[in-house]
């Protein structure tokens, strides 16, 4: 995880390096650091635990300034969160390192420099790299090669950016797995995890190849591939804008995305459906230049691979595809796909779902898919200039805009509406009867609206919200695809209120789950008026003889009455193609209240980052 910027400049760079670490945080807030080198040519640091705006406090009283810097906002992997062990990492009071990954190998590494006299300071992986880079630049090398010739003996996944006091005029740039992306200014560079970090400053933006190494002048960019021989890669010019990160009248990100959501849905389906047909919008082609039309008529197949908030949109499309199709689909973590061993499938399409399009787990379950063979590989996600957006034969973007609270909502949603975007085309490629298409073409025009009408109960479940501030345990039901839609609402619980949550379909209660049961243990469920309403009643039923508080966020036509034991929200009629977007909604406002409550820091919470580019 993690963030890095960076900057060779003729002005002073410390508010850029600190606007893109603000714009990074996303990615990791449990200390930042800058560095940069004066314009006496000593290499100058500040770090401070917690968030950006932290190290910016000390930067007040500090005289640290110069052109050229890095900087960085940590998600610890290796060694707590503390100011030791926050970026950057400096060798000898003249070399400066920020790092992005995980290095796999820096016990033996760290052992063999500590026998040489390296002393180290922090417990984090990333210090034995710019000792090496010391060890190496000491022995008469130029920065560029000391770097080039310590990347041969790091195992894992990195990001770095490297600055020495000796080299004022270098910026040098590796990336092995993790993100990395160099701006182009006019007499002026940046290095960032992502366009968004130097968007205040370029527009133009080259993406680093797997085994790159660049050095950054404040002309000139020299960009080498892994053997060491002299590259050109692409200038890509970004139309994405300076995100709009203005909270309005909401207290809260996470509020503000949730009530996104009616227009989120909208700019997803907008100019991609009429009243009886999806139109076409996934972009791209296989290498073989097949078009999407013809990969979804040949498809027998179908796996998703995801993780978090996205693995539940997954999981919610299967119960969609399998129902209206013939297309068997698989759903799984991307964390575990990527280690399990499977025969190859010519005939599968594989989809992976993404909010941010960089996380680590279902990229490299992505190199995998591709390495084994499948029919092609098509990414459900919301960021256009992503990892996962690049590689990937065919996108279908979410148009939710930037989320920036960690906790997935419009997002999520958006996930769906896509997901349903591409069973319907997927529908119409297998020649389906049109009935089952105008269906869900209905179903997704009433979304908007009926998304607007939950959100009027904003107020009713903050209510229902005080109940839990003093709760340690929750369970979430839901059978069939609210199942899914559980897992999802316990996440949310977790996540941003630190109450242990879990889902489990409702009929599976009796088998083991029941025992946790009684008056302290608040029961959530969703019941909307779809085939499986009464088998779920009954599992309720169960529930509620032993004692359990039920939370009911339910349909009129469900007929579940406010009891002493029962608190009801009635939710609105909805067609069932679109109820488990739906019953999301009122599970992630639960969830939002219920930390409000509690005091957390709802759009960051705890040891977690929006952007998981780790392993
Ligand atoms: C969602 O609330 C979570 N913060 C998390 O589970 C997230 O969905 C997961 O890390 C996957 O992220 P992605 O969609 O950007 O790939």
């Amino acid at each position: 995880m993690c963030g890095i910027v960076g900057a060779i400049a003729q002005r002073p760079v410390t508010e850029i390096l600190l606007e893109g670490l603000r714009r990074l945080e996303y990615r990791g807030y449990d200390s930042a650091g800058l560095a940069v080198i004066s314009a006496d040519n000593l290499l100058m640091r500040e770090r401070a635990l917690g968030k950006v705006a932290e190290l910016e406090k000390k930067l007040e009283n500090s005289s640290l300034a110069g052109t050229l810097g890095i900087a960085h906002t940590r998600w610890a992997t290796h060694g707590e969160p503390a100011e030791r062990n926050a970026h950057p990492h400096v060798s000898a009071n003249r070399i400066a390192v920020v790092h992005n990954g995980i290095i796999e190998n820096y016990e033996e590494l760290r052992e063999s420099l500590q026998a040489e006299g390296y002393v180290f300071e922090s417990d984090t992986d990333t210090e034995v790299i710019v000792h090496l880079i010391e060890k190496a630049e000491s022995q008469g090398i130029e920065l560029l090669e000391a770097v080039m010739s310590v990347r041969k003996k790091l195992r894992g996944a990195y990001a770095l950016g490297v600055i020495s006091n000796d080299e004022p005029d270098s910026l040098i740039v590796a990336r092995h797995g993790s993100p990395l992306v160099i701006g182009l200014g006019l007499g002026e560079n940046f290095i960032g995890s992502d366009i968004q970090a130097m968007l205040p400053v370029t527009s133009r933006f080259i993406y680093l190849e797997n085994g790159d190494t660049a050095q950054l002048s404040r002309h000139e960019i020299n960009i080498y591939d892994e053997n060491g021989d002299a590259v050109k890669r692409e200038i890509q010019q970004s139309t994405a804008s300076m995100c709009a990160s203005d909270l309005g009248e909401y207290r809260h990100y996470m509020h503000k995305e949730i009530f996104e959501q009616p227009q989120a849905i909208q700019a997803t389906l907008d100019s991609r459906l009429t009243g009886e047909s999806f139109i076409n919008c996934i972009v791209g082609e296989t290498s073989e230049g097949v078009a999407a039309k013809d990969i979804l008529a040949q498809v027998e197949e179908i796996q998703i691979i995801a993780c978090g908030t996205s693995y539940h949109a997954g999981l919610i499309a299967r119960y969609w595809i399998e129902s209206l199709t013939e297309v068997p689909c698989n759903v799984e973590v991307a964390s575990e796909y990527r280690y399990r061993r499977q025969p190859p499938k010519k005939n599968m399409l594989v989809i992976t779902l993404s909010q941010s399009g960089e996380t680590a787990d279902t990229l490299a379950a992505l190199d995998k898919v591709k390495q084994d063979g499948c029919l092609a590989t098509l990414t459900i996600c919301n960021v256009p200039e992503s990892s996962l957006t690049r590689e990937s034969d065919f996108s279908l973007m979410t148009i939710a805009g930037p989320e920036i609270g960690v906790a997935s909502t419009k997002a999520f949603t958006t996930q769906l509406v896509a997901l349903q975007l591409l069973l319907g085309q997927l529908l119409q490629a297998k020649q389906a009867d049109d009935k089952l298409i105008i269906e869900l073409i209905s179903g997704l025009k009433q979304l908007p609206v009926i998304v607007e009408q939950v959100l009027e109960h904003d107020k009713a479940i903050e209510k229902m919200a005080e109940d839990f501030i003093e709760k340690n345990n929750a369970l979430f039901l839901g059978r069939g695809e609210q199942y899914p839609v559980a897992m999802e609402g316990a996440l949310k619980l977790k996540e941003i209120s630190y109450i242990h949550a879990e889902a489990y379909p409702a009929g599976e209660l009796k088998h083991g789950p029941l025992a946790l049961v009684d008056s302290e243990m608040p029961i959530i469920t969703v019941a909307p008026n779809t085939s499986l309403l009464e088998k779920l009643k009954s599992n309720l039923e169960e529930v509620r003889s032993r004692g359990g508080m039920l939370y009911v966020f339910a349909d009129k036509a469900a007929e579940i009455k406010q009891q002493d034991n029962i608190y009801v929200i009635e939710m609105p009629a909805v067609p069932e193609s679109i109820a488990a977007i739906v019953y999301s909604v009122p599970l992630q406002l639960l969830s939002y209240y219920t930390a409000v409550f509690k005091g957390t820091d709802v759009d960051k919470p705890r040891n977690l980052a929006k952007s998981v580019t780790v392993e």
